[in-house]
């Protein structure tokens, strides 16, 4: 089966069932205090709370969708038969246990083996679920209540109603079947996996060989369905919430290599143009380098969407994500034999793959070709001048976490070629002490990470307004290559900070100021339009906020000029903004540059 059909069965299977389809959410989740969307359900956390109406916002309490998400914990993964950085996520939602036919886990379970058995013709009796042990191996200051969260007993008895006998019904603890919380605090429950037997030639042919065997993967894991029910606060304390919901996730990836009968998606056709492509421009073939084929197909892939999104290759946060990808991608590239510039095809394969269903990465081709050629130009660049330095290093003895980070920060000289070349010369390198290096970095820079837009407050409308001409003035004069990467307003002035890599001239600042203000003289209408999230980004309009954005939201257009979400306020017209003056140009961060202006 076509990963398209695949698709397209979940969503109407569930559809036919009285739930509606979300479209789905951006990689950067609604929640700021985690990078990326790594699960389905981040959407749905306000609601899944109990603090939303589901009504109200996605139209229904039953809900499906197949969700993009980005798990960067899984970078080091890649390569086996079943990890993915980015991958897809079909879920189905029932929100709130009521008199209205919600369902909980009886429901979740009978729809999951009906999907399971009758749409996509698996086999009963290779279907293993798991269930929740109970949490006699949680510490005791995280147990709730005196009770402690027991043993799923029911859905034990569930599965074995449903013809599934209790010995194919294995049971873990918390590490498995304890679901969640994204991120340190938020809902979470029980969970029932259920996993599907590949058969003997998958696995290790111990006795005990079973769902979550340590030696092999025969076993895996084809849906997880959660049944929400706790709220763990940060104190580590599991808080029982006031309704029940069902959350469920399907690996799509996974799935489709299951239907196709191959040993993991790379070889299904969410992958195999990628990895044809590959194949054509490099010196050896995937059968002989599987690993590093698969790698470099992983991280094209997630790259694509991350700057579809907005995203650009950065020393911080999410762009630090996307820039160890593409350095990764053109490093196993060369061991390949690859010619610099070999991602550019590679892209446009993914691009080809996805574009039917996310038109972002179509609609961005431009910008996406653009940000990787340049970050492969940069690389080489650091390559070249940060080789003598770090040879030097090398050469000197162990090194020690903060002269890798030095060497990372200065030159982009990735961990792992540090790695390597410490290697040649039996030298260590302190991960550990990077990685720390690194994490501080980041929580400074997060920190002091200007306050975004909130919507009403003290700011002035005005300097609002202008932020958006300057952005698009920026945009105009420099190049599509400048994103909003963050904004302040006080009372006084505006602070707008962008992705550009050197100084601006001051004929550049010149342009930017007098393009500004002439768009002031014209006084122009600030329109502004509601509209769904998804149909905003389709629209061209800006959004590189890293934004709590809801899925309505305002968008403000000014004569043509300028497109952005927003919350606001603006102006009416730009002629009322006066005289826009630049007061300082600076750098903010590496590739970030800073402006400071005012109205007259
Ligand atoms: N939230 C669960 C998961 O990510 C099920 O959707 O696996």
């Amino acid at each position: 089966m076509a990963s398209k059909e695949l698709r397209e069965k979940f969503l109407k299977f569930f559809e036919k069932r009285g739930h509606k389809t979300a479209p789905s959410f951006s990689l950067m989740p609604p929640d700021s205090s985690v990078l990326f969307t790594t699960a389905g359900m981040q959407q749905f956390a306000l609601e899944l709370e109990g603090k939303q109406d589901p009504i109200k916002k996605f139209g229904s309490q039953h809900l499906v969708d197949c969700q993009k998400c980005f798990r960067s914990d899984d970078i080091g993964e890649i390569g086996d038969d079943t990890h993915h950085t980015f991958f897809e996520m079909l879920g189905n939602w029932s929100i709130g246990q009521d008199e209205n036919g919600n369902y909980f886990k009886e429901g979740a379970i009978k729809f999951a083996l009906e999907f399971l058995v009758n749409e996509l013709g698996f086999d009963k009796n290779k279907l293993y679920p798991t269930i929740f042990k109970g949490n006699k191996d949680l510490p005791p200051h995280q147990n709730f209540g005196s009770g402690g969260i027991p043993r799923d007993e029911e859905s034990l008895k569930i599965w074995q109603e449903n013809n599934i006998p209790k010995e194919r019904i294995k049971e873990f603890g918390k590490e498995d079947n304890l679901w969640g919380p994204v991120g340190e605090v938020g809902v979470c429950g029980p969970n029932s996996e259920i996993f599907f037997d590949r058969g003997e030639k998958f696995g290790c042919n111990r006795k005990d060989c079973a769902p979550n065997c340590v030696h092999c993967q025969r076993f895996i894991e084809i849906w997880n369905l959660v049944f929400i029910q706790y709220y763990k606060d940060k104190n580590g304390k599991y808080q029982l919430l006031p309704q029940k919901s069902v959350d469920t996730g399907m690996g799509l990836e996974r799935m489709a290599a299951i239907l196709q009968n191959k040993a993991s998606a790379y070889e299904t056709d969410l992958f195999l143009p990628i990895i044809q492509e590959l194949e054509k421009i490099s010196s050896t073939n995937y059968k002989l380098q599987t690993t590093n084929y698969r790698i470099i197909a992983d991280h094209i892939r997630a790259a694509v969407f991350l700057i579809s999104e907005g995203i650009l290759p950065l020393n911080v946060e999410q762009g630090y994500v996307l820039r160890r990808l593409l350095r990764r991608a053109m490093r196993y590239g060369k061991i390949l034999g690859a010619k610099p510039g070999f991602l550019i095809p590679l892209a446009q394969k993914v691009i080809e793959i996805y574009k039917d269903i996310y038109p972002e990465v179509q609609s961005k081709q431009a910008d996406i070709l653009t940000v990787i050629q340049k970050e492969e130009e940069k690389f080489k660049k650091a390559l070249d001048t940060g080789m003598k330095e770090t040879s030097s290093v090398v050469a000197q003895g162990d090194i020690s976490g903060k002269q890798a980070f030095d060497l990372y920060q200065t030159y982009g000289f990735p961990i792992e070629m540090l790695k390597e070349m410490a290697k040649e010369r039996g030298r260590k390198v302190d991960e550990q002490g990077f990685n720390k290096a690194l994490k501080q970095h980041q929580e400074i820079s997060r920190a002091g990470k200007e306050k975004k837009f909130g919507g009403g407050g003290e700011f002035s409308a005005e300097l609002h307004t202008a932020t958006h001409l300057l952005h698009s003035a920026l945009r105009e004069i420099l190049g599509e290559q400048v994103k909003q990467m963050g904004s302040d307003i006080n009372l006084e002035r505006l602070r707008f900070d962008f992705s550009f890599e050197r100084k601006m001239t001051s004929d550049e600042l010149k342009k930017v100021e007098d393009l500004v203000n002439q768009k002031i003289k014209q006084d122009l209408i600030v329109k502004k339009e509601e509209m769904f999230y998804q149909e905003a980004i389709k629209s061209n309009a800006l959004a590189f906020f890293r934004e709590k954005y809801p899925e309505k939201v305002s968008v403000y257009s000014i004569g043509g000029f300028s497109k952005e979400i927003c919350a606001g306020p603006h102006a009416k017209r730009t002629g009322e903004l006066g005289r826009f003056k630049i007061v300082k140009e600076q750098s903010s961060s590496a590739g970030v540059r800073r402006i400071r202006a005012i109205l007259e």
